[in-house]
C-alpha cells in the first residue's frame, strides 16, 4: 500500500456558524467549553486540555464550515501543499497563530491541516474519585468528587462527516491524511453505512475514532455531529442534569456505544447542530483487527436507541426511502 501524503496528528478545531453568536456563546458555556479568545468577527473556544482552541465562532447561517487536523511538521504542510486543489502554506492570523494548509474533500467540506499552533496552559478539569466496584473498596473515607454545572470539556475528539459518498471520502482521508479504518458498517445492500476511521501513529494508542464517514440518509453533506470528550461518568451527567436545567434540546443517550465504547450524550445547539459529550473511549493502535458489520446486527452494550433526529438530518424524499430500506432489513 502507498504511503498517505501525511499521517495527522490530531483533529485541531471546527468552525462553526451561527446567526445569533451571543445565543450560540451561551450554549457553548452551557455545554462546557470555555472562551479562551476574541477577535473581531470569531470567538475561539477551548478545553481544559493545553492544546489550542478547539472550536472557532462565527456569525452565519452554515453551521460547520470547516474541520482541521493538526500536522507534525512543516514538511507534511509542503506535501499537502503539492496535492490538487490545496493552497499554498500561509500564516494563520487569528490568536494561536502557526501555518496553514487548505483543502477541500470530495463532499465538499473545507479541510485545513495547521501546525506550530501555539498550545495554553491546561485548566483545571473536572475532578475525579475512585470506585467502589468489581467487590473491591477503593473509596474508603472518601466522599465523591462530583461538580455541579456545566461538563468541563477536556477536548474536541471526533466529528462524523455524512455524504452520499462515505466510501469515496474515507478513500481521500485515507490517502491523504493517512485515517486508517477501526470498524465499518453495512447496509443492508452492502454499501458502506459507516466507516470508523483513526489517526495512524503507529503503536500509540489512540481514540477508536477520529473520523466517522457515514451514509446520509438525506444524501447531503455535513458534519452529523462533533464529540468532545469530558473528564468522567460524573462529568458527564453533571452536565447532562444541568443542560436538561436550561432546557437544552436532547438528541440521543446516555448510553455506550458498541463500536468506539465511549459513553454517550448528544445535544443540540439552538440551530439544530449536534455536539456529543463522551467519555471512556475504547484505545486501538495499528494492530488493531478491523470489523464489517451489518447496521442489522449492530446494538450499542446499552442506552436507547438513536430517534429520527439523530438519524435523520434533514427530511426529504431521499431519507424516506432510505429509511425504509434500512428497517425493512433491521425487521
Ligand atoms: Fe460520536
Amino acid at each position: 500500500m502507498s504511503e498517505p501524503t501525511i499521517k495527522a496528528k490530531r483533529l485541531a478545531y471546527v468552525r462553526v456558524e451561527a446567526p445569533d453568536t451571543a445565543r450560540a456563546e451561551e450554549f457553548l458555556e452551557e455545554f462546557g467549553l470555555q472562551l479562551s479568545a476574541r477577535t473581531g468577527d470569531a470567538a475561539f473556544f477551548r478545553g481544559t486540555d493545553p492544546e489550542p482552541p478547539c472550536y472557532v465562532l462565527t456569525k452565519g447561517s452554515g453551521g460547520v464550515t470547516a474541520i482541521a487536523f493538526e500536522a507534525d511538521d512543516m514538511a507534511d504542510l509542503e506535501a499537502l501543499s503539492a496535492i490538487d486543489g490545496a493552497s499554498a502554506i500561509e500564516t494563520l492570523d487569528e490568536p494561536a497563530g502557526g501555518k496553514i494548509v487548505r483543502l477541500t474533500d470530495p463532499q465538499g467540506m473545507r479541510v485545513e491541516v495547521v501546525h506550530g499552533r501555539m498550545a495554553l496552559e491546561a485548566l483545571d478539569a473536572s475532578p475525579a474519585h475512585r470506585f467502589n466496584m468489581d467487590g473491591k473498596r477503593n473509596r474508603e473515607g472518601e466522599l465523591p468528587a462530583v461538580t455541579h454545572g456545566p461538563s468541563q470539556v477536556k477536548r474536541l475528539g471526533h466529528l462524523v462527516l455524512e455524504s452520499a459518498i462515505p466510501h469515496e471520502v474515507y478513500e481521500w482521508y485515507n490517502r491523504h491524511l493517512g485515517l486508517q479504518t477501526s470498524d465499518a458498517v453495512r447496509t443492508p445492500d452492502g454499501s458502506p453505512q459507516m466507516i470508523f476511521s483513526r489517526l495512524d501513529r503507529g503503536e500509540e494508542y489512540v481514540d477508536h475514532h477520529v473520523v466517522g464517514f457515514q451514509f446520509a440518509v438525506d444524501e447531503g453533506a455535513r458534519v452529523q455531529h462533533m464529540a468532545f470528550e469530558v473528564g468522567n461518568f460524573d462529568d458527564l451527567m453533571s452536565g447532562h442534569d444541568y443542560l436538561k436545567s436550561k432546557r437544552r434540546k436532547h438528541v440521543w443517550g446516555i448510553g455506550r456505544h458498541r463500536l468506539g465504547g465511549q459513553i454517550f450524550d448528544y445535544w443540540a445547539n439552538p440551530w439544530g447542530v449536534i455536539h456529543e459529550h463522551w467519555t471512556d473511549t475504547d484505545l486501538v493502535n495499528e494492530n488493531h483487527e478491523p470489523t464489517d458489520t451489518s447496521i442489522a446486527d449492530l446494538k450499542d452494550y446499552w442506552g436507547p436507541e438513536p430517534g429520527p433526529g439523530f438519524v435523520v438530518s434533514r427530511w426529504n424524499f431521499k431519507a424516506v426511502r432510505n429509511i425504509a430500506r434500512m428497517l425493512k432489513a433491521r425487521a
